[in-house]
């Protein structure tokens, strides 16, 4: 048995809060403890209390800084590593001058082994613990994927692309090959250790009707699987969709025709909707996946939050790397923040904190392992500093709640407010050698 104590302010959520007041949503600890077990969070409280409970286990204090949940991105793809930041043109340009011929690169094993390395690195160092990640169209970049993502102990989940037209050749299967690929990788990595296969159509314009079928036929017969794909991103996207499956009644009925809607479905960007999509969203459980750095960057458009949520909706929130341009859900929530402002909508850095991490393992259905400081849930935790750069100290030196501290690491923090990072009770972020800060424990009124 191997126990830890992390000692530092901590802050964990229970439900959604309803606005900034909302202080039954949420604990916070100032002089507080996690006892991690074997990987597990054995007990969250006071550090008196925790340390009470394992007199011989070894504290590693963080004080001053912030303890929470590791952060949960719901949406991004592994093979846009080199893609990110790849300048000037809208959805469709963008995927086919930059995007599918990067993507070709991890037909090769050795590539998509080196990749694979270096995405875990960024998600780790911006305290991402888990994610939900397209791959390429070729097997052994979900095989990269899920080897190292087993390396490091991380729950992850993700699934190769299905694309059958609409893309070079290099990047193309056929409806039985994306079938029975996909059925080997499910076999082989879905529940193993920590991993989950996500099924994936890519989208309908890269996917024939008998591709549809394909897919259908594997959320048959895996029900247990995620399935995930892009809804409604783009209006020039939204007309080529509907010239390509006629008799469809809108977008949204291409996937809901093949019965791929459901609560385990989730549906990146969904921003252009009609009334229709979203009375099938409501009937069939689907998430939409607001992902704000994306949508600004590609020109998509602005994400509807308050009125999918005013249906009942459960949106997640995510990265979209490499159209989103960070890999830090703390840029993502910033982002998002902005572009429900330009709708008069409003995200409060505590219901913004809460998405990121409870908020989207909800939108997984994994909040009993995901998302939260509870006991008997995987110990996947961040360590935030507010201070991290000059400036954040500066605007700090003002800051007078824990509502205050939040909106600053939201608007202003990066992977340099990630102090540490635990994946599964490990330590997993190499501190930069040479770091001298300041620190000032806050006094919150
Ligand atoms: N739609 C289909 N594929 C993609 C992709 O790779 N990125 C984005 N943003 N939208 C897509
Ligand atoms: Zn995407």
């Amino acid at each position: 048995m191997t126990q830890t104590v992390l000692r530092g302010r901590v802050l964990t959520f229970h439900a959604e809060p309803n606005d900034g007041q909302d202080n039954n949503a949420y604990s916070y600890i100032e002089d507080g403890a996690v006892l991690i077990r074997d990987g597990l969070i054995q007990k969250t409280g006071s550090f008196c209390d925790v340390a009470a409970m394992a007199p011989d286990a070894p504290v590693i204090d963080h004080r001053p800084h912030l303890l929470m949940a590791g952060f949960i991105d719901t949406h991004l793809h592994f093979p846009q590593v080199q893609v990110i930041a790849s300048w000037g043109s809208q959805l469709l340009d963008w995927l086919n001058t930059y995007t599918f011929p990067e993507e070709t690169r991890f037909a090769d094993a050795d590539h998509s082994a080196i990749m694979a390395e270096k995405f875990f690195d960024q998600l780790i160092a911006h305290g991402t613990t888990t994610a939900v990640a397209f791959c390429s169209v070729h097997k052994a970049s979900v095989s990269a994927f899920f080897q190292e993502a087993t390396k490091r102990k991380l729950r992850m989940l993700g699934g190769k692309v299905m694309m059958d037209r609409n893309a070079p050749a290099g990047l193309l299967d056929t409806p039985q090959t994306g079938y029975d690929d996909s059925k080997e990788l499910i076999a082989t990595w879905h529940g193993t250790g920590r991993s989950s296969y996500v099924i994936t159509p890519r989208f309908a314009i890269t996917s024939t009707p008998e591709q549809m079928e394909m897919a259908q036929a594997l959320v048959q017969e895996h029900s247990d699987c995620h399935v995930q794909t892009h809804l409604s991103e783009n209006r020039d996207e939204i007309a080529y969709t509907l010239e390509l499956y006629p008799q469809a009644r809108d977008y949204l009925d291409v996937y809901q025709s093949y019965g791929l809607l459901g609560p385990k479905t989730l549906l990146g960007h969904s921003i252009h909707l009609e009334s229709r999509e979203v009375d099938a969203l409501v009937e069939t459980g689907a998430h939409p996946v607001f992902c704000p750095t994306s949508n600004l960057f590609l020109g998509s458009g602005l994400f509807d939050n308050a009125g999918l949520r005013g249906r009942g909706i459960t949106n997640g929130i995510a990265t979209d790397v490499g159209a989103g341009t960070s890999y830090s859900m703390l840029q993502t929530l910033n982002e998002g923040y902005k572009v429900l402002q330009m709708q008069r909508q409003s995200l409060h850095p505590l219901q913004a904190f809460h998405w990121a991490t409870r908020g989207n393992a909800c939108v997984l259905g994994m909040e009993d392992r995901i998302g939260t400081l509870d006991p008997g849930t995987e110990a996947d935790i961040v360590v935030l500093n507010a201070r991290s750069t000059e400036a954040m100290a500066l605007r700090m030196d003002r800051a007078s709640t824990l509502s205050e501290e939040l909106f600053v690491l939201q608007m202003m923090g990066d992977d340099r407010a990630i102090e540490e990072v635990y994946v599964n009770g490990t330590a997993s972020k190499t501190a930069p050698a040479t770091r001298a800060r300041k620190v000032r424990v806050p006094e919150f009124s």
